[in-house]
């Protein structure tokens, strides 16, 4: 069975989650890929703060990321350090080194997605990404593949864990806003800047990357109008609850005769509506297509685990395609620079 060697960069939540995944399934990841995944590398700036991990005989730390790139027996380079800066070199060094990378940051595709696309495809090799939106849902891959014959006419849901599990706390214990930002930071949902969470800028950073998929063109997340939950208060839930309904932070994205209507925004949901029960951390989404008609999609949108869950998804792909040496490497045509959507056109 062929081995396929890989580093990960950053060793937090994701990269831990991933980690023990990896290590606790390695049989069941073994058989159902065909493939043998050997983590090689973990880039870290101080070892001793994961002094208390054991690592496998075949993994070591380094501490200069060269020793990923240049190493050629590795295959695979996980980023999972967040950040636009440090991770595009990163990034770009790996693909121009012909490595495939599989990454968990929204915020890097956002900014450069169309790029590094690029680069991936002209260096043959792959560029994955499907625990950068909806955390533990396999969200990705179920557009582009499971429900690539249809046409997707809208996709509604709650697509960011801190906000919905800071509501729901407010809503269901009562609590103040400042309190469950602080348990959202602990237990690693939040961003390690969580201002992107609670003012709607991470939902719509996703909202952007799913509505790109669904409707065939690059929608930017300065396309999509967003507001926060920061002026949310405990009197707002009171009320909404007294009328039956649940403040959630809603994403939507919909084809509209003007052309797509793309927003982020704290709605009352009805306490009738599938989304209203979605509390904690979990993210949720009901999307409408033409052949299926309607479908939801329900599980954690954050976390160590639900997250390495689909990071583990790619790496098994990707080791795949280089095990078997498959030659088509997707390009996702909505990352294309020709392929920009405007709004009103
Ligand atoms: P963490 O803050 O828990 O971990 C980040 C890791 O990267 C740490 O080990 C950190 O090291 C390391 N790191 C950061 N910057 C650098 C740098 N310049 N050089 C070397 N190491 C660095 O983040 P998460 O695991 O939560 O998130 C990682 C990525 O996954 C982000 O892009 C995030 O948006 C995304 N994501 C996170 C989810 C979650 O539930 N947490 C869910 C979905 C996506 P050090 O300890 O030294 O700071
Ligand atoms: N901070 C993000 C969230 C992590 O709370 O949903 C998952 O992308």
């Amino acid at each position: 069975m062929k081995t396929v060697k890989i580093a990960l960069l950053g060793f937090g939540t994701v990269a831990q989650g991933t980690f023990n995944l990896l290590q606790d399934n390695a049989n069941l990841i073994e058989n159902r890929s065909g493939v043998t995944i050997e983590i090689s590398k973990i880039f870290v700036r101080n070892p001793e703060k994961y002094s208390h991990i054991t690592l496998p005989s075949t993994a070591k730390y380094v501490t200069n990321i060269d020793d990923i790139v240049n190493d050629e027996s590795i295959d695979i380079v996980v980023e999972l350090m967040g950040g636009t800066t440090f991770a595009k070199d990163c990034v770009e060094s790996a693909l121009k080194h012909g490595k495939s990378v599989v990454t968990a940051n929204k915020d890097l595709l956002a900014e450069a997605g169309p790029y590094l696309f690029d680069l991936a495809y002209k260096n043959k090799v792959d560029l994955r990404f499907e625990a950068s939106v909806l955390g533990g849902i396999p969200i990705i891959r179920t557009l582009y593949e499971s429900l690539g014959g249809n046409h997707i006419t809208e996709l509604v849901g709650i697509m960011n864990g801190t906000t919905n599990f800071i509501l729901s706390k407010m809503t269901e214990e009562g609590l103040s806003y400042g309190a469950v930002l602080k348990e959202a930071q602990d237990l690693g949902y939040a961003e390690a800047d969580p201002t992107a969470d609670v003012e709607g800028l991470d939902a719509a950073r996703k909202l952007a990357i799913l509505a790109s998929i669904s409707f065939n063109r690059r929608i930017f997340f300065e396309d999509v109008t967003v507001e926060g939950i920061t002026n949310i208060d405990t009197e707002d839930i009171s009320y909404g609850k007294e009328f039956g309904y649940n403040i959630k932070l809603i994403g939507i994205a919909k084809e509209t005769s003007k052309g797509l209507s793309l927003n982020v925004y704290p709605a009352f949901v009805p306490l009738t509506h599938p989304l209203a029960s979605v509390r904690g951390s979990y993210n949720a989404i009901y999307i409408k297509g033409n052949g299926i008609d309607d479908a939801m999609f329900y599980g954690r949108g954050a976390g160590s685990l639900p997250t390495g869950s689909s990071v583990v998804s790619d790496i098994m792909e990707v080791a795949k395609n280089i095990a078997f040496e498959s030659t088509g490497r997707f390009k996702p045509f909505y990352f294309d620079q020709k392929n920009i959507y405007s709004p009103g056109k």
